[in-house]
This record gives structure tokens, sequence and C-alpha cells, in this order.
């Protein structure tokens, strides 16, 4: 097994790619601190996952002090943080113009600047702070350990709203810095970028902005979790002791580069 005996922190792991990582981190042997906002999808996913220890908790990522709360918490019941997945996101908040998403130049004019700065706070203020907090765990162990950092096509190439293509594009910023301060730490900090997945998140989206996707994606299909959590399980792993300040698209061919 590629996780046996390790401690893995995902967040937003209630729903979609987060609960399917914490899936196969726990077949591949790694005992979850799963984390969402949502205690009770939090709680599911514990539920759903094979072998035992697993525990979930409840945490408001774009909270400063939630964060801290949580891995002191997290530290009290398992001494020791080896993987962190930062994986909470939203792809809209109330005031971005959202509603406006078929109409040519409609939705940054829309956009208000609580939408905009909700984006932040959740997107990227979320993965800082838990990105510090595990850190310190990390380095108090005796400075090792994995950092995977959700962020997407959209901070690739010209996808999604201009708000979530600025936060996921200020993940790949996080992950390159951390990786370069971090690697003589023997921390190692990627990214993934995924395509359009079948999560929640993207049962909203309307079928008229969907179906052209589909259409330019090589691959002909969405992608599933399981797509993106067998890319979190090698950037994890050992598999990957050489790899750090990378992205990882699995995107069915949507976009190459
Ligand atoms: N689904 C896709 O097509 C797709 C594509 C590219 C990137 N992503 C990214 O993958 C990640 C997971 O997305 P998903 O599709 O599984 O979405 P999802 O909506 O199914 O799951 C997101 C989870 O994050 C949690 N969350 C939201 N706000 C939070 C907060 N403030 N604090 C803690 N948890 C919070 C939600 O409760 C939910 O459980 C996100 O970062 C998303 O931006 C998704």
């Amino acid at each position: 097994m590629r996780l046996e005996n390790r401690i893995a922190v995902v967040t937003g792991a209630g729903s979609g790619i987060g609960r399917e990582i914490a899936r196969a981190f726990a077949v591949e042997g790694a005992t979850l601190a799963v984390t969402d906002i949502n205690a009770a999808s939090a709680k599911e996913t514990v539920l759903e996952l094979p072998g035992s220890g697993h525990q979930a908790f409840a945490n408001d990522v774009s909270s400063g002090p939630s964060v801290v709360e949580t891995f002191a918490a997290i530290d009290a019941a398992f001494g020791r943080v080896d993987i962190l997945v930062n994986n909470a996101g939203v792809d809209h908040t109330p005031g971005d113009g959202r509603e406006y998403m078929l109409e040519p130049g409609q939705v940054i004019v829309h956009m208000t600047d609580e939408g905009f700065t909700r984006m932040m706070e959740i997107n990227v203020n979320g993965v800082f702070f838990c990105l510090r907090e595990a850190v310190k765990l990390m380095q108090r162990e005796g400075n090792a350990g994995a950092i995977v950092n959700m962020s997407s096509i959209a901070g690739l190439s010209a996808h999604g709203t201009l708000h979530y293509a600025a936060a996921k594009s200020a993940v790949l910023g996080i992950t390159r810095a951390a990786a370069r301060e971090l690697g003589p730490c023997g921390i190692r900090v990627n990214a993934i970028c995924p395509g359009v997945i079948d999560t929640p998140m993207t049962a909203g989206v309307p079928d008229a902005a969907l179906k052209p996707l589909i259409g330019a994606t090589p691959l002909g299909r969405t992608g599933k979790p399981d797509d993106i959590a067998m890319a979190a399980v090698y950037l994890a792993s050992d598999e990957s002791s050489f790899v750090t300040g990378q992205w990882l698209s699995p995107n069915g061919g949507l976009i190459m580069c």
C-alpha cells in the first residue's frame, strides 16, 4: 500500500473530489482527517472509508481561527500530519454575476466586491491557512510531508469566471513559492488542475455551457472524481519523491500545455 501509516488531512472531503481522494487514500493505507465546512457530510465520508481510525472535523477554510483550531484538534487526535490535500473550494459566490454566464460580457460587470472577495477568502486564503498550519506540524515531526493543492484548468487557461480563474491561478503561485521554500525541509508541494469533473459542483452548470466543453475534449467525456483521486495518490506518495512545484492536469485533453 502506497500511503501506509500516513496521517492525511483532506479539506472539503464531504463531497465530490475530496470524498473520493479520502477514499483512495484510505484504500492505500492512510488514516484520514476528513474536514469540511459541512460537518454532517464529513461524518458521512468517514463512515464510507475502509479501515479504521479516521475522524471528521468541521472546518471553515476561509477563517484563520477556524483553521488553527481544526489543526490543533487534528494534532490532538493523531499527533502529526504527513499529507495535506487543500481541496475545499467553490466555483461561484453570492454576487458574482454567474446568472449572466451565457450572456457575453455581462458576468464581470455584474460581479460585486463581495462576490470577488468571498471567492478569494475560500479558494486562496483557505489554501494558505491550511498549508501554514500543516507545515508547522510537518516541520515539528522531522521535516517531511506532501501537500497537494487543488487548482483547475481555470488556473492554466481561459476557463471559468474571472474570480475563479484568479483564485486558481493564485493556487499555482502558492504551490510554486511553497515548493521552493519548503523543498529543503523535505516537504513537497504540488498542484492538480482538474478539467470538468462530475461532482455536485458541476451539476449546476447549464448544458449549454457544458456540452461545448465535452465536444472539445479529445477523450470525449467529463472526468470522474476517481480520475483526480489517482493523481492525488501519486503526488502524496513516495512515487513522486522527486516531484515538487509542479501541476498535473487530468482533463481528457481539453487543454494541452
Ligand atoms: N468539479 C470540477 O469540475 C472541478 C474542476 C476543477 C477544479 N475543481 C476543484 O476541485 C475542488 C473540489 O471540487 P468538487 O467538484 O469536489 O466540489 P464539491 O462542491 O462537490 O465539493 C467541495 C467541498 O468543499 C466544501 N467547502 C466549500 N466551502 C468550504 C469552506 N469555506 N471550508 C471548508 N470546506 C468548504 C463543500 O462543503 C464541499 O464538501 C474545488 O477546489 C474545485 O474548485 C473542481
